[in-house]
């Protein structure tokens, strides 16, 4: 049973999800201080937020239980991000839900600023019949200047030039041809400011687009413009913005979002020329239902050990790449703790090879899952997907994927080699056909074996007795060999055999083997 706290207020739609599925139990909770959810936290699997709570470091360190944070809505500043990956824990979001709300609320926003809605309508509750007061100024034949063409920019663009306004944009992503194929104008940062009569701004908010409109960007802006922020507080330079507005260089400015939220006495909210709303881009039925809807079925896929379809601390992988890799994952773990067993040292650097089928696939998902397996041996069950590769980092592990041609006859061929102070070690495997996952090679013997169960590696000289001796020995410890393996490098030299036994042996039970002369190493593991 997976235990699931909902901390802020999510669609009951999207909760239906989760209160119809046998296998949770749902805790809402909204309105938690920080050290309550702190204090609560190492009961859930899962947790559930929008904007509100705070995930900060010191409740992912307590969240000992925790596998999954689902942030129904896009931004993911709330969390903290790096420290969610090295606790290994997934963050989704439910990035497409709310866009088509938020690009109509910036729209809404641009209007009400243009027509001063807000204001006359404000005058008028007060009994003032003001005309004159409110003479606003068209859209048509304005610019537009968007900083950010992610989803909501892009929505914002086709809305703007359904009002006939010109576009400008500036996205680290936009080329030329898309902005042509778009039929709105390509601009640096600089074009954009310089030539804009409103300026919209629809990037995340992180280091490099923290108060990225500040003080330099409103001396290069046209005077007049107006400001819309419908993203996030912190990308305008709150200072920078009332100082623009009090001078008269920015005419108005549209604001649904600032830097410390809630907010109630900003000094902006004191302008009449700022039109203001309390974080409401996203604040639709339907936005709603879609995100709670897609988060909370992304929620239960992972607590389920399915894929998850918008990570936000993993790369997404689209669900027809998935099904073509999905199958080397267990093969690849399977590669990593059998070679780590091999591994007494340190591993310094791994080396993964892939060829064949596999040399054409999106391999970095393969990558992290013989990653996972290879840590797994000293790490335990506290590295998954999510950290493996942070976690090799820190351990100075370096992770080198290499595609190659040599298939040594295979459809698809994937090898792991680690490299520690005394050697390299290596492993191959291979899925056949209807048969599953095998190892084929270990270092340059041939093999074929099925990496799972209770296995035993035996490094032997190859001379007459040997097995006859090992088998004898097992058998005084009730081991029964369910199959094996043997390859040696030449006739009367160094030896391998892998046996698949009925049931675990312990390294001490395998001890009286190691008192044959002819053999030189034994290693127990379980798959
Ligand atoms: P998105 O990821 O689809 O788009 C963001 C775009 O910003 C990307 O194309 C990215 O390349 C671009 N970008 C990143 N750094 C940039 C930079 N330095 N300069 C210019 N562009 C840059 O995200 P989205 O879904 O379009 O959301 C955009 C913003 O709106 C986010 O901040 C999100 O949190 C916010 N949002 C607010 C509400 C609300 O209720 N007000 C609702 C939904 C989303
Ligand atoms: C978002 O990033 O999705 C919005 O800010 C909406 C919300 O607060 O949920």
């Amino acid at each position: 049973m997976f235990h699931i706290l909902i901390a802020d207020p999510i669609s009951d739609e999207g909760l239906d999800v989760l209160y119809t599925n046998e296998n949770v139990t749902v805790v809402k909770d909204t309105g938690l201080k920080p050290d309550e959810l702190e204090s609560r936290i190492p009961e859930f699997d899962a947790l559930l937020v929008r904007s509100q709570t705070k995930v900060t470091r010191s409740i992912i360190e307590k969240a000992e239980n925790l596998k999954i944070i689902g942030r129904a809505g896009v931004g993911v500043d709330n969390i903290d991000l790096d420290a969610a990956t090295e606790n290994g824990i997934i963050v989704v979001n439910a990035p497409n839900g709310n866009t088509n709300s938020a690009a109509e609320h910036t729209m809404a926003m641009i209007m009400a600023l243009s027509r001063k809605i807000p204001q006359a309508h404000l005058a008028l509750k007060n009994g003032k019949w003001e005309r004159s007061e409110h003479v606003g100024v068209e859209l048509k034949n304005k610019t537009l200047g968007i900083v950010g063409l992610g989803r909501i920019g892009t929505e914002v663009a086709y809305r703007a030039k359904g009002q006939r306004m010109n576009v400008i944009a500036y996205d680290p992503f936009l080329t030329e041809e898309k902005a042509d194929t778009m039929g709105i104008e390509y601009g640096e940062l600089e074009n954009v400011l310089k030539e804009a009569d409103y300026i919209t701004v629809h990037t995340p908010l992180m280091k490099e687009t923290r108060h990225m409109i500040g003080p330099e960007a409103f001396d290069l802006m046209k005077n007049s413009v107006y400001i819309i922020n419908c993203a996030r507080g912190g990308i305008i330079d709150e200072d920078a913005l009332y100082d623009a507005l009090s001078s008269g260089k920015v005419a108005g400015a549209a604001i649904d979002v600032l830097e410390e939220e809630p907010f109630q006495d900003h000094k902006l909210l004191e302008l009449p020329q700022v039109v203001a709303t309390p974080h409401l881009g996203a604040s639709t039925v339907e936005a709603q239902e879609n995100v709670a809807i897609d988060v909370c079925h992304d929620v239960l896929r992972h607590l389920t050990g399915d894929m998850v379809k918008n990570p936000v601390n993993l790369p997404a992988v689209p669900s027809d790449v998935l099904s073509q890799i999905e199958p080397y994952f267990n093969l690849a773990e399977k590669l990593g703790m059998f070679l780590i067993r091999l591994t007494d040292d340190v591993p310094e650097e791994v080396n993964i090879y892939y060829s064949g089928a596999l040399s054409d696939v999106k391999i970095a998902p393969i990558t992290r899952n013989a990653v996972k397996g290879l840590l797994q041996r000293h790490l335990g069950s506290r590295v998954n997907d999510v950290n493996a590769l942070y976690l090799a980092e820190k351990k100075d592990i370096s992770i080198h994927e290499n595609r190659t041609s040599t298939t040594k006859g295979f459809t698809n061929l994937m090898t792991v080699e680690v490299k520690t102070k005394s050697g390299v070690r290596s492993v191959s495997g291979t899925l056949l056909n209807g048969l599953g996952a095998r190892i084929v090679r270990v270092d340059h013997y041939s093999v074929d074996v099925m990496p799972e169960g209770h296995i035993v590696i035996i490094h032997h000289k190859d001379l007459p007795g040997v097995i006859g001796k090992m088998g004898s020995l097992l058998a005084e410890h009730d081991i029964n060999i369910a199959t094996m393996q043997v390859d040696r490098s030449n006739i009367g030299g160094d030896a391998i055999m892998i046996l698949t036994i009925d049931k675990y042996a312990e390294q001490q039970e395998l001890e009286a083997l190691k008192e044959l002369e002819e053999i030189n190493a034994v290693t127990a593991m379980d798959l």
